[in-house]
């Protein structure tokens, strides 16, 4: 039970401090008690609370933050649509793809592709889009037009950067021909796989799927819900390799978790196609009571300020430099398979094999010690179900913060190795 942050730390109900290095749920970017952006907060709650975004209405701060996002977003995003996370922008796109190819009369265009590991919400149709299978099982997903291709995983492919990229892009090019390119609509990933193990491909992937993508005429969704505002370096994550989406998923770093938002930034094509190709008058039916929220807005446009003038996303670049450096001697570690970084976005792949790559047997309960004995050391970090370790520390760290950081994960893993079942499945591999 939480109760309080500052900074990087928070405090629970029993007065255990800790550090997060999961800005909540890679989300708080600007660290705990942001003054200004409470004051930013207040003072819109006071002017004016609520506005819909219905019927020709809309509120100031909702038109200056969507203007303050296209002016940042790479190519032609120019145009947004305010959700209230991630779930529903990822949703919100669905429709908007699917609406697109029907007034431009490409109804075929159905199918969507995208990568195993990748998350993408939890809404009935984006859970579709997931490839994660606990999202899918019992629920009905994936659809018979959602499909996924395997994720540029460097540390479980044997071959090159260059021969991983070309892998990648000869699978999207097959499940295209598979689907029939006349009926394939869109293509959605994540810069970095975030929820799925924080999966870092190789340097210029990004930029040649999406070029893939431009081939076939296949839209490319960039789901930036963890990779937006800095996370990775960059504003956007897209930035890295220089690609310029057709459309574009954010939420989360959007206002620091300040308060609930999400957003979809279309491309003007995209956008001019659903606005002047519909008949005369028609309404286009999607809407959300709370898209635009004001008082989200405000917040979100006091945070991008502090991402900018406040020199956040500067620092999260010089910090997520030193993450790299400081992570790197846990290579050696004999827990350690595989660490990947971007930025202040980490992931670190527990084994009890290194030379056979072997994933620790869910017998051992591995996840669960690491979240368990993380806590009392005063650190938070993601401990996923398969043994993989996320770290997303707020951008605001510093270095020396990250130091700490590095130093409670250390003892963390140093205290599950010396577990007694955990030990013997080391022992038994080192006599292999
Ligand atoms: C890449 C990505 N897309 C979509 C979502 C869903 O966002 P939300 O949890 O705000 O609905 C997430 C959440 O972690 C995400 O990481």
């Amino acid at each position: 039970m939480l109760q309080s942050g500052k900074g990087i730390f928070v405090t629970d109900a029993d007065g255990h401090v800790l550090l997060d290095g999961f800005a909540g749920l890679w989300c708080v970017n600007i660290g705990y008690g942001q003054h200004s952006v409470v004051q930013a907060a207040k003072a819109q709650m006071e002017r004016l609370p609520y506005a819909t975004g219905y019927f020709h209405f809309a509120s100031e701060p909702a038109v200056e933050f969507a203007a303050a996002l296209a002016a940042r977003a790479p190519g032609d995003l120019n145009r947004v649509f305010f959700t209230q996370g991630g779930s529903d922008a990822v949703d919100s796109a669905i429709r908007m793809i699917r609406y697109y190819f029907n007034v431009t009369g490409r109804p075929a265009k159905k199918h969507m592709i995208a990568l195993d590991r990748g998350y993408h919400g939890s809404s009935s149709i984006g859970a579709g889009i997931t490839g994660l299978s606990v999202f899918h099982i019992y629920f009905d997903a994936p659809s018979p037009f959602q499909h996924h291709i395997p994720a540029a995983y460097p540390y479980r492919f044997a071959g090159t950067p260059a021969e991983l990229i070309a892998d990648s892009v000869a699978q999207l090019h097959a499940k295209i021909d598979e689907l029939g390119e006349a009926n394939v609509a869109a293509f959605f990933a994540e810069p970095v796989i975030g929820s799925g193990g924080v999966i870092v491909p190789p340097d210029g992937w990004y930029a040649a799927m999406r070029e893939a993508c431009r081939e076939r005429g296949v839209l490319f969704v960039a789901d930036e819900v963890i990779t937006g505002f800095g996370r990775t370096g960059p504003m956007f994550g897209s930035q890295y390799d220089g690609v310029e989406p057709d459309i574009m998923t954010l939420a989360k770093g959007l206002t620091a978790g300040y308060a609930p938002m999400g957003a979809v930034l279309l491309s003007e094509r995209i956008y001019r196609a659903i606005a002047e190709e519909s008949k005369p008058g028609a309404v286009i039916g999607h809407g959300l009571t709370y898209s635009g929220h004001p008082v989200s807005a405000a917040v979100g446009l006091e945070v991008l300020r502090l991402y900018e003038e406040g020199g956040i996303i500067a620092n999260g670049v010089t910090s997520g430099r030193h993450l790299a450096t400081a992570l790197a001697p846990l290579g050696d570690h004999p827990l350690v398979g595989d660490i990947r970084t971007r930025g202040m976005l980490a992931g670190i792949e527990i084994v009890t094999d290194k030379a056979a790559k072997t994933r620790p047997d869910s017998a051992l309960g591995v996840p669960d010690a690491l979240a368990r004995i993380g806590y009392r050391n005063g650190v938070i970090f993601r401990a996923f179900g398969d043994s993989m370790i996320g770290i997303a520390p707020p951008l605001v760290a510093t270095t020396r913060e990250v130091d700490l950081l590095v130093e409670r994960l250390t003892r963390t893993l140093d205290e599950v190795a010396a577990m007694p079942d955990v030990a013997q499945a080391l022992r038994t591999t080192a006599h292999v």
